[in-house]
C-alpha cells in the first residue's frame, strides 16, 4: 500500500504532504568517508515514502507499510537515545525526530506512514533512507528549511547516536543530495558535494547491482575497527585524516608505520582516493567504460588490502568479469551486501547467468540482479 494511502487508512484523514528518500549504490571511494576521503555514490530508484500530518497531541505516531501492525505512539518527550519507548525498527525514524530537536529546532506531534521499497540487508542505505526522508518531511512541514546537506548531516548523527551505528556521513548525504542523471563527488573533507553527470545508457552500458543477499551489519565490530585503525594511523603519522596524505607521500608514511595490517589499511585509503580522482577525470572525459579498471582496483583493495569483502563478493566481480562486465566492485560497508557491475547492456542478462551459475556451483545463495539507474535525492513528492 502507498504511504499516502497507509496514511489514510491508520489515521482517518488526509497526509498535509508526501515525501520520499532515495537509497543508494556508490560507484567508487570505499571505506573514506569517515577519514576525510572522496566518495562518488549515487541515489538509486528505490525510495522510502512518507506520508505525514502534524499533531497537537506532543506524542509522534508511526505506521509502516513493511511492519502490518497497530499504530505505535511515542510521546515527544521520550524520544532519546536507549529510550525503552522506542526500541523498534523505527529507531531510524524517531533517530531522526531526536536529532532535529537535538540542534534546537522546534518540533510538534506528528503522524507519520512509512512505505519503504528500498531493500533491507543489501547495502543500499535502506537506513539512511528513512532517515532522510524523516528529516525532510519534519523539518519542512514544521517551515523550517534545511539544505541537503544539514538534512544528511541531522540524520548521520541519527544513526551514530541514537541508533548506534558508527558509520560515516557518506549514505545520507547520498541519499539527501544526489540528482537524477549523475553522480554525487563528495568530499568529506570540505563537507563540500558536485553533481558530476553519469549517464550509462547513452554509452550502451547498464549499471548492475547484483545483491549476494549475504546480510552484513556494521555493527558487528569490524566496521568500527577499521575506523579506529585510520584513526590509529594518523595518530601515528601526526595528520588529522589521511586524506591529509597524497600518493606521493604514501610510501614514507608507509615506512613511518610498523604495523602491517595498519600500512594496507592506510594503501588502501589513499590509493582509493586517487581512484575517485581518476574516476572523475574521466566521466567529466566522457569515457565511462574506461573507470571499469578503477573499479576493479578498488575491489582488490578492499579486498586484500582493506579486507571488508567475502567470498561471495569477490565471486561476484570474478564472475561478472569474466561474463563480460567492464568493471564490478563490492560497494558500501562489505562483509556482504552487493556488488556494482558496468555491463555492456546486451551483456546484463549473460552477466546474471554466469553470476548465478557459479553461486550455484559453489553453494551460494541465489543473487538477486537490480538494474540502476542515477535518482533524485530527498524531495517533496505531494
Ligand atoms: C557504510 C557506511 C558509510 C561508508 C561505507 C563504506 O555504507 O554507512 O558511511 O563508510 O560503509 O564506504
Amino acid at each position: 500500500m502507498s504511504a499516502a494511502g497507509l496514511f489514510v487508512q491508520s489515521y482517518s484523514h488526509d497526509p498535509e504532504g508526501v515525501f520520499s528518500a532515495p537509497g543508494r549504490v556508490n560507484l567508487i571511494g570505499e571505506h573514506t568517508d569517515y577519514t576525510g576521503g572522496l566518495v562518488l555514490p549515487f541515489a538509486i530508484d528505490a525510495r522510502a515514502w512518507m506520508a505525514a500530518a502534524r499533531n497537537d497531541d506532543s506524542v509522534v505516531r508511526v505506521v509502516s507499510a513493511q511492519r502490518p501492525g497497530a499504530v505505535k505512539t511515542v510521546a515527544l518527550e521520550d524520544i532519546y537515545p536507549d529510550s525503552p519507548a522506542v526500541r523498534s525498527w523505527a529507531g531510524y525514524l524517531f533517530g531522526a525526530i531526536w536529532a532535529l530537536r537535538q540542534a534546537g529546532h522546534q518540533v510538534s506531534g506528528f503522524d507519520l506512514a512509512l512505505d519503504s521499497q528500498v531493500p533491507t540487508g543489501a547495502g543500499l542505505s535502506s537506513s539512511a533512507a528513512v532517515e532522510c526522508v524523516t528529516a525532510l518531511v519534519v523539518s519542512n512541514l514544521s517551515g523550517i528549511t534545511l539544505a541537503p546537506l544539514e538534512i544528511a548531516r541531522l540524520s548521520q548523527q541519527a544513526e551514530n547516536d541514537f541508533v548506534g551505528v558508527p558509520c560515516g556521513p557518506m549514505d545520507q548525504t547520498a541519499s539527501a543530495a544526489s540528482r537524477a542523471g549523475s553522480v554525487l563527488l563528495f568530499d568529506s573533507r570540505a563537507g563540500t558535494v558536485e553533481n558530476i553527470p553519469f549517464n550509462p545508457s547513452a554509452d550502451d552500458l547498464a549499471v548492475l547491482v547484483i545483491d549476494t543477499k549475504v546480510t552484513h551489519s556494521l555493527a558487528d565490530g569490524e566496521y568500527a575497527r577499521r575506523r579506529a585503525s585510520c584513526e590509529r594511523a594518523t595518530t601515528v603519522l601526526g595528520i588529522r585524516t589521511l586524506r591529509d596524505l597524497s600518493l606521493d607521500e604514501l610510501p614514507a608514511a608507509l615506512d613511518k608505520l610498523d604495523d602491517d595490517v595498519l600500512r594496507r589499511r592506510v594503501r588502501h585509503v589513499v590509493t582509493e582516493n586517487d581512484r575517485v580522482v581518476q574516476t572523475v577525470e574521466l566521466l567529466r572525459a566522457g569515457r565511462i567504460s574506461a573507470i571499469g579498471d578503477l573499479m576493479v582496483a578498488s575491489h582488490r583493495s578492499l579486498q586484500h588490502d582493506y579486507e571488508v569483502s567475502c567470498p561471495e563478493l569477490d565471486q561476484a566481480v570474478d564472475s561478472a568479469l569474466s561474463a563480460g562486465a567492464v568493471g564490478a566492485r563490492m560497494t558500501g560497508g562489505g562483509f556482504g551486501g552487493s556488488v556494482i557491475a558496468l555491463i555492456p547492456t546486451e551483456l546484463v542478462e549473460t552477466v546474471m547467468s554466469g553470476v548465478n551459475a557459479d553461486f550455484a556451483m559453489r553453494g551460494f545463495t541465489t543473487a538477486v540482479p537490480r538494474i540502476v539507474a542515477p535518482a533524485d535525492g530527498a524531495r517533496r513528492d505531494e
